[in-house]
């Protein structure tokens, strides 16, 4: 059999021996599921999304149109990624956050070391933002358009700019 299924239409709860899902998910058209992949309950991918090997995503989950995840990701509970975000291999957004559109999550710097991002629970990825390799979003943390994050961020509050800093505490 060919890796993983092209699947365009509909609503399913369990596509193959490979996918495990608790049901009630909706699913736009043209979305490729690859192989040892898990998906919650509740969630919904827009079209044209592929979910790569061994990713994980969790419950009640929006996934936008156009979104790119890359093998290993996972993907807590109650989590949205708006349209054209690009989560690449490996990196984990925790439970509760949001990821705005055209925001991307990178991994692999210049000398080719593969370094994944993290985003933690309850944080606010702005538009258009991008996470350096190595670098991560704390907790309760929101990032404002078009920032750069380039440390570990770790203190709960609102970072702007680029390099993205803190503006304020929450
Ligand atoms: C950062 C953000 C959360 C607002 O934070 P805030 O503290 O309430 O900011 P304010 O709107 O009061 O602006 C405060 C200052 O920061 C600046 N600022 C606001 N957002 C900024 C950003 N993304 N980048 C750089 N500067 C920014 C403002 O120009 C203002 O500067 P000034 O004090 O020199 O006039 C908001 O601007 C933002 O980026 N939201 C994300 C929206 C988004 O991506 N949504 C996705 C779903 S569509």
């Amino acid at each position: 059999m060919e890796s993983g299924i092209n699947y365009s239409g509909g609503e399913f709860s369990k596509i193959d021996d490979t996918l495990l899902t608790g049901g009630g998910c909706k699913f736009g058209d043209w979305i490729k599921i690859e192989e040892n992949v898990q998906i919650g309950v509740n969630v919904s991918l827009g079209d044209y999304v592929k979910i790569p090997e061994g990713s994980r995503i969790g419950s009640n989950c929006i996934i936008g149109s156009y979104v790119r995840l890359g093998k290993g990701c996972k993907i807590g509970n109650n989590v949205k990624i708006k349209c054209h975000a690009v989560i690449s291999p490996d990196c984990v957004v925790g439970d509760d956050s949001f990821i705005g559109p055209n925001a991307i999550l990178l991994h692999m710097t210049p000398q080719g070391e593969h370094l994944p991002t993290t985003v933690g629970s309850k944080s606010f990825i702005g538009t258009g933002v991008y996470i350096n390799p190595g670098a991560s979003v704390g907790d309760n943390i929101v990032i404002g358009t078009g920032g750069v994050v380039t440390h570990k961020l770790t203190q709960p509050g609102i970072y702007i700019g680029v390099p993205a800093r803190l503006r304020r505490p929450l």
